[in-house]
């Protein structure tokens, strides 16, 4: 692959809701790209910009690895990592370059259906099974609750059913996992949508003009679609 830096490389999805949508956003920036055979990694043809295909969760990573030089993901992603980053000081490490207006969900707390919700201060004491446990953590400082805070990287929404948890702090888009699982949203920690994502300092390169020209046709596109 090289780590040559006259060369933008962008990480996207490479299968889950964000994937297809992040490229299609790109293709109508006038990209295109020669497939490899492994197809995780498409090499630019229309102008020096490159696609990675790789796990949503690892977008953040790379791009401050300086593996990758931006990255389409769900801000909840790069929210959460960004916390946890900036936590051991390290951070503030990304920058949200535009939001993309794609792929919107919320990241909720949700109760039993059951419940009658009467606000925050209820989730005292109580564990809450999540997969965002920095954005979760931030939140409960903010509020000056003192909860448990259950890390599960996935099948959150089966937690209070398996006893792990009393009520959950999930991402919910249609609702429809939320209802499955008897639980109900009641009340939103983050709104989330996909996001161009690149490192917190610019480029000091050719990068540099390519990010912006990527930005100007983005901007373009978007404008379009409104
Ligand atoms: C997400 C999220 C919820 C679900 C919400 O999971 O974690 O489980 O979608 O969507 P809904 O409100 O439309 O039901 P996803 O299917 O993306 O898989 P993941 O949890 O493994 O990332
Ligand atoms: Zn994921
Ligand atoms: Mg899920």
């Amino acid at each position: 692959i090289g780590g040559g830096r006259d060369r933008l490389r962008i990480a996207i999805q490479k299968s889950g809701r964000l994937a297809e949508p992040a490229r299609a956003l790109l293709t109508a920036c006038g990209l295109s790209w020669r497939e490899s055979r492994d197809r995780l990694f498409c090499y630019g043809e229309s102008l020096p910009i490159d696609l990675l295909l790789v796990r949503d969760d690892d977008i953040p990573g790379l791009i401050r690895d300086g593996v990758c030089d931006l990255g389409v993901v769900g801000r909840n992603v790069l929210v959460e990592q960004d916390i946890a980053l900036t936590r051991t000081g390290a951070g503030p490490a990304f920058a949200e370059l535009r939001a993309l207006g794609f792929g919107a969900c919320r990241l909720d707390i949700a109760v039993p259906d059951t419940w009658d919700w009467q606000g925050p201060p209820q989730l005292a004491g109580l564990r809450i099974a999540t997969s965002y446990p920095a954005i979760l953590q931030r939140w409960l400082d903010d509020q000056g609750i003192e909860a448990g805070v259950v890390e599960l990287s996935g099948s959150v929404e089966i937690a209070p059913k398996l006893g792990q948890a009393e009520v959950i702090c999930d991402l919910v888009s249609s609702g429809a996992t939320l209802a499955a699982n008897q639980l109900r949203p009641a009340t939103t920690l983050l709104q989330s949508e996909a996001v161009l994502a690149g490192p917190a300092h610019a480029f000091d390169d050719a990068r540099g003009a390519l990010a912006e020209l990527l930005l100007r046709r983005l901007d373009g596109v978007l404008r379009m679609r409104n």
